[in-house]
């Protein structure tokens, strides 16, 4: 965070609250000592005492954010699309990621054992798309909750022979909370009952028109088990990406999201991080979430040992200290020893509010009791 309230900032300088809303009085503020202060205000008292802001905040940094790097627009170039697949429950989630990962994964890699690691990436035309293999709705809410946002187009699944469902509407105000384009895959046509029409007309009174019907929302029908429309739907996920403009810096330090972790017997802390911006490398300080390491190994989706991952490439990496959490935020630092600190400032935070949790908690149980 940037901001500090009066009296954390007089604690900071050590000086008297008291004086410290005088002063800012006299600056035109009229401030109490719990108020938060934006970032001007504590800059002009700082100056007022001759340090910089920099020198009082910095001690408090330990959110991730702050250390990613600030990138021109002229050092951005694209990067592929990150895509969620989302739709009601048997719509066919699975089995169009199934569809799209034999087709376009194993079609270049014959004999390529491919390894689960919850996010794979495929290449059409020459274009890379990276799918998250999530449920689409955890992708949205507990990464969400954490303010990690990593999906840059939706797909919604609806099954043609059933038509807009409960879970449909969900992953629909999902994707639009998320503020990220909808492109509507009509699946199971091969079915005896399908009604694409009526899978359009349910979705209008969602606002998601069909481009026939003046719309701007792309509509694909497709059959995934029987492998039909694949290609047309990853033309469109290609065209969507080119709207988006989705750009990054392959050429700064990491960072991402952690998209699952866990741990394993003879790996230790493994988890797979979704490379949003910069380049990740063997041997990078990491700091992850509330734990901390060194890149020792990473391995991409096809199970390959890697020794460099970019912008929206899923690896897998081990030689962290503990297990992250999925949907926690990695950075890597230059300096080791700041990866360390502040690491540790991070586990040592979530100890103390955990211990406030609990300490929340008998509260509770005690009014509970009386
Ligand atoms: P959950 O993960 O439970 O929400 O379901 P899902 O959306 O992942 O659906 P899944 O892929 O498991 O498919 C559900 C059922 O529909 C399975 O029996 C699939 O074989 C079948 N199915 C999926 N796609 C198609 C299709 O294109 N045509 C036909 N006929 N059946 C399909
Ligand atoms: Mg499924």
């Amino acid at each position: 965070t940037d901001t500090l309230t009066v009296s954390e900032l007089a604690e900071k300088l050590n000086k008297d609250t008291a004086e410290i809303i005088k002063k800012l009085m006299f600056l035109g503020v009229m401030a109490t000592k719990n108020q938060d202060l934006d970032k001007d205000s504590i800059e002009l008292i700082c100056e007022e005492y001759g340090v910089t802001a920099e020198q009082v905040v910095e001690v408090d940094e330990i959110d991730l954010d702050n250390f990613k790097t600030e990138e021109k627009a002229e050092d951005l170039i694209e990067r592929p699309a990150v895509v969620t697949i989302m739709g009601h429950v048997d719509h066919g989630k699975t089995t169009l990621l199934d569809s799209i990962r034999d087709t376009k994964v194993t079609e270049g890699e014959a004999g390529g054992i491919t390894q689960h690691i919850g996010a794979y990436q495929v290449e059409d035309n020459g274009k890379k798309v990276t799918f998250l293999d999530t449920p689409g709705h955890a992708a949205f809410t507990s990464m969400r909750s954490r303010g990690a946002q990593v999906t840059d187009i939706a797909i919604l699944v609806v099954a043609a022979d059933d038509g807009v469902m409960p879970q449909t509407v969900e992953a629909i105000n999902h994707a639009k909370a998320a503020e990220v384009p909808i492109i509507v895959a009509v699946n199971k046509m091969d079915k005896e009952g399908a009604n694409p029409d009526r899978v359009m007309q349910e979705l209008t009174e969602h606002e998601l028109i069909p481009e026939d019907w003046g719309g701007d929302t792309i509509f694909v029908q497709l059959s995934a088990i029987k492998r039909e429309g694949i290609d047309d739907l990853l033309e469109m996920i290609l065209l969507v990406s080119e709207v988006e403009e989705l750009k990054a810096n392959p050429n700064s330090n990491a960072n991402g999201t952690v998209i699952e972790a866990q741990l394993d017997k003879g790996r230790g802390s493994v988890a797979t991080l979704l490379v949003q911006n910069g380049t990740l490398h063997v041997g990078d300080a990491i700091v992850v979430g509330n734990t901390y390491g060194r890149v020792r190994a990473m391995v991409n989706d096809l199970g390959r040992r890697v020794q460099a991952a970019g912008p929206s490439t899923p690896v897998e990496i081990t030689g962290l200290n503990e297990v992250p959490a999925a949907g926690d935020q990695f950075v890597v630092f230059s300096n080791e020893k700041q990866a360390r600190q502040v690491g540790e400032a991070r586990q040592q935070k979530q100890i103390e509010e955990k211990r406030t949790d609990k300490a929340k908690v008998s509260l509770d149980d005690l009014f509970e009791q009386i």
